[in-house]
């Protein structure tokens, strides 16, 4: 099907001559209605005259074409655009196509040199672009062609000026395309080469015949018509022939290190290196170009973090000697934390107070707070974030191209909720991916020295592959496949808009994600919510869904990080319980999109689990308290019910555990007193210890100072706890 510009409005400017005539001409062909634009002057901008639109409105006539001339300059934009919205009701198509010359030899140029050509290309295109932008915008569609030149692009003697106002007219087109991108307001570049009064002196005559300007019009056309989608190009166009442009940048090198000075010396050294096009980059966006400045930041400043930066495509360059590095040892770290750490990071993941289930993991004062087990990367992380790593020798990589790829955690004991911990990290090993190197790092955290977790940290470093090494290892923690049914459950949750924010308290203070022009240089719209924050997303969905909430039922997870989740969608998490091992694979609701795959989650068997057990103390001396309790039950129960009305779950402790249970029955019958678990409907239970018990019961130990000490921690209607003073007064003179 030939291109029709049926209905098309167009503009070509400077079209009473050389390149815009053909254009006029070969739209009016086409069908579109044209106004040819010149301003009569001469080949410098001198004179005015509107014969040469004319003539070339008449031309199209002649051939039954729609024209109406316009012999304004384009410094008059907004009266060009009149022009066509006056004649033709719209404007579809702008070819910024007028122009002069002032060529001198740069110390020669003047003032008005400089100034005239500035404005008529480039403040010329810039006005007559403007005006039409938001007809444009409006309607939806929208070409626009600037015309640069060679002289620009590369530079050419005697051309100063025009190569500043055609390289400035680029750089106008580059920020349109973007700008206009989502109106279907497209913007393109050509630097043309052809015959006409502005070549005719430069050009041998022979050359010339080859050079017809109408070999430069069906391009113009091309880019001009609804169906060509190319939007931000440059084109150099003659003869007959077409190539695209487009930069080319060099690997580039890193000539700084931590905490040390950039020299001048740094630079020099460097050269060859900066200047080796050798697997040059291709960035075609500011994001792209800027996305080894954001490595530079995440790599120098953090000198071996595990970043996540799934963007960073470059090939490093990086030796790696296996056998050196495998079993090395980072320096060991140390982490210390209290509740607000465990609690921050529940918040972190999502855990919230609307669900009653999860006041353990939120509120200290909760009888069974705890830690979620997922906590258990943190103090991994940190040790990770202290780097050291960029000090293993055989290892060294381009930390700028590393990638979270996978983590394993696994808890052998219950985390506390806080502490002192120390963390060792060991190179398990290093792998050949081709495409990359993954260094799988195993790292143990011990409370004293009872290793408590473990955790494989799996690094993916672009472009680090190729040194020979073995493509996979033993020692990895693979990911598994989920099976291939419906899952049995799904749970969707969502991340709030300050999910990263809060989550990167927890210690991963990547910039990436909190700072949107931080991620803006990653490629990001958005600052991205951390891979381990939807990890510990994931987790609790498994805890909640298959575990009671149970910490300890907790052993390990894997996971692979796919894609990144922007803050605010939110997590799918699906689950195939194939025995103690639930399978889990998330997704962004939103979108589809997989973000965690090949998981799973391993659970301890309920019967391997302990609360139910629970050692049920003798030799207690609440048991005495109790027991005498129960005897005045049975005297006053009737009496006491009515006073009271509430049921009382006790949970006694001693050194830290639960060891024994009670409830006082002061509302059903004539009340009575249970030892062990109680079948019926608690209104408030009450932990503490044995010690404590005592102390309180003989007066010696206010209830309420020990409720806002800690030491006596109250669930349920804490109103009714004001009720126990009437069970247990008395029993200060027992
Ligand atoms: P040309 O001189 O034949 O055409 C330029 C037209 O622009 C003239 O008709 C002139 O009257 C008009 N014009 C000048 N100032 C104006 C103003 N203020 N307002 C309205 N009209 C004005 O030159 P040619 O070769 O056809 O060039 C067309 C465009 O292509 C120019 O922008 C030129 O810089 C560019 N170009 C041409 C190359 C070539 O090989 N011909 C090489 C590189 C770029």
């Amino acid at each position: 099907m030939s291109l029709s510009f049926e209905g098309r409005v167009v503009l070509v400017t400077g079209a009473g001559g050389g390149l815009g005539r053909d254009y006029a001409l070969a739209f009016a062909e086409r069908g579109a209605s044209v106004v040819v634009n010149d301003l009569g002057a001469d080949i410098k901008g001198g004179g005015k005259s509107s014969a040469a639109a004319d003539k070339v409105v008449e031309e199209i006539r002649a051939k039954g074409g729609k024209a109406v001339a316009n012999y304004d300059s384009v410094e008059d934009g907004e009266k060009l655009i009149k022009t066509a919205l006056d004649a033709f009701g719209r404007i579809d198509v702008v070819v910024n196509n007028a122009g002069i010359l002032r060529d001198r030899s740069f110390a020669r140029t003047s003032d008005l040199d400089w100034d005239l050509i500035q404005r008529v290309h480039l403040r010329g295109s810039f006005l007559v672009t403007r005006a039409a932008w938001n007809h444009m915008k409006n309607q939806k569609f929208g070409r626009i062609i600037m015309t640069s030149s060679a002289a620009g692009i590369y530079g050419n003697f005697g051309q100063a000026n025009y190569s500043a106002a055609k390289l400035g007219m680029l750089g106008l087109a580059n920020t349109l395309a973007i700008e206009g991108r989502k109106y279907n307001v497209h913007c393109n570049t050509i630097a043309p080469v052809a015959a006409s009064r502005l070549t005719e002196t430069v050009m041998p005559p022979d050359i010339l015949a080859f050079l017809k300007s109408e070999y430069v019009a069906p391009m113009v056309l091309w880019l001009c018509h609804e169906q060509c989608q190319e939007n931000g190009g440059l084109f150099e166009v003659g003869a007959g022939w077409i190539g695209k442009l487009r930069w080319e940048r060099s690997q580039g090198c890193i000539v700084r290190q931590k905490n040390q000075p950039m020299t001048p010396e740094a630079v020099r050294d460097q050269w060859d290196k900066i200047c080796d096009f050798t697997d040059a980059t291709k960035p075609a966006s500011v994001q792209e170009s800027l996305q080894s400045i954001i490595s530079v930041l995440s790599g120098v400043e953090s000198e071996g973090e595990v970043g996540a930066n799934p963007t960073a495509a470059a090939a490093s360059h990086s030796a790696i000697n296996p056998t050196e590095a495998v079993g090395q040892k980072l320096p060991p770290s140390t982490f210390s934390f209290t509740h607000t750490q465990c609690i921050l990071y529940a918040l972190g993941v999502g855990m919230s107070t609307q669900d009653p289930d999860h006041l353990r993991f939120l509120y200290e004062g909760h009888p069974d707070f705890c830690s979620l087990p997922t906590f258990g990367v943190i103090p991994a992380q940190a040790a990770m974030m202290d780097g050291g790593l960029s000090s293993i020798p055989g290892l060294n990589i381009d930390f700028t191209q590393v990638l979270h790829g996978e983590q394993y955690l696994e808890l052998y004991k219950p985390l506390p909720t806080s502490g002192k911990l120390t963390t060792e990290a060991t190179v398990a090993d290093v792998l050949d991916k081709g495409s990359g190197a993954v260094v799988l790092l195993d790292v143990n955290t011990y409370s004293g020295d009872e290793l408590i977790s473990y955790n494989q940290f799996s690094v993916f470093v672009v472009g680090a592959g190729g040194f020979g090494g073995r493509r996979t290892s033993e020692k990895a923690k693979a990911s598994l496949p989920p099976p291939k049914r419906a899952p049995d459950a799904v749970v969707i949750d969502s991340t709030t808009r300050d999910q990263a924010a809060l989550y990167r308290l927890s210690g991963d203070w990547n910039p990436l994600h909190i700072d949107p022009s931080f991620a803006a240089m990653g490629g990001f719209k958005a600052p991205i919510l951390h891979g381990l924050c939807s990890f510990g997303f994931a987790a609790r969905h498994v805890l909640k869904q298959f575990a009671d909430n149970d910490p300890s039922r907790f052993k390990a997870i894997k996971v692979r990080f796919v894609k990144p989740v922007m803050p605010g969608q939110s997590l799918q998490t699906e689950m195939w319980k194939e025995g103690n091992r639930i399978h889990i694979q998330c997704k962004v609701k939103e979108t589809d999109a997989i973000v965690l795959a090949g998981a799973y989650v391993d659970l301890h068997g309920t019967s391997e689990a302990s609360p139910e057990n629970l050692p049920q103390g003798g030799g207690l001396q609440s048991e005495l308290v109790f027991a005498e309790i129960g005897r005045r039950i049975k005297d006053l129960g009737s009496e006491l019910v009515k006073k009271v009305n509430a049921v009382f779950g006790w949970e006694i402790t001693k050194d830290g555990k639960n060891v024994a249970q009670w409830t006082i029955d002061l509302k059903n019958g004539s009340g009575s007193l249970h030892k062990g678990p109680y079948s019926g409907k608690v209104d408030v239970t009450i932990t503490v210890s044995d010690e404590d018990f005592m102390e309180v019961v003989l007066g010696k130990l206010n209830p309420q100072k020990a409720f806002f000490s800690g030491k006596l921690k109250v669930r349920g209607n804490i109103m009714l706890s004001q009720k126990l003073e009437v069970i247990l007064k008395d029993y200060a003179k027992l």
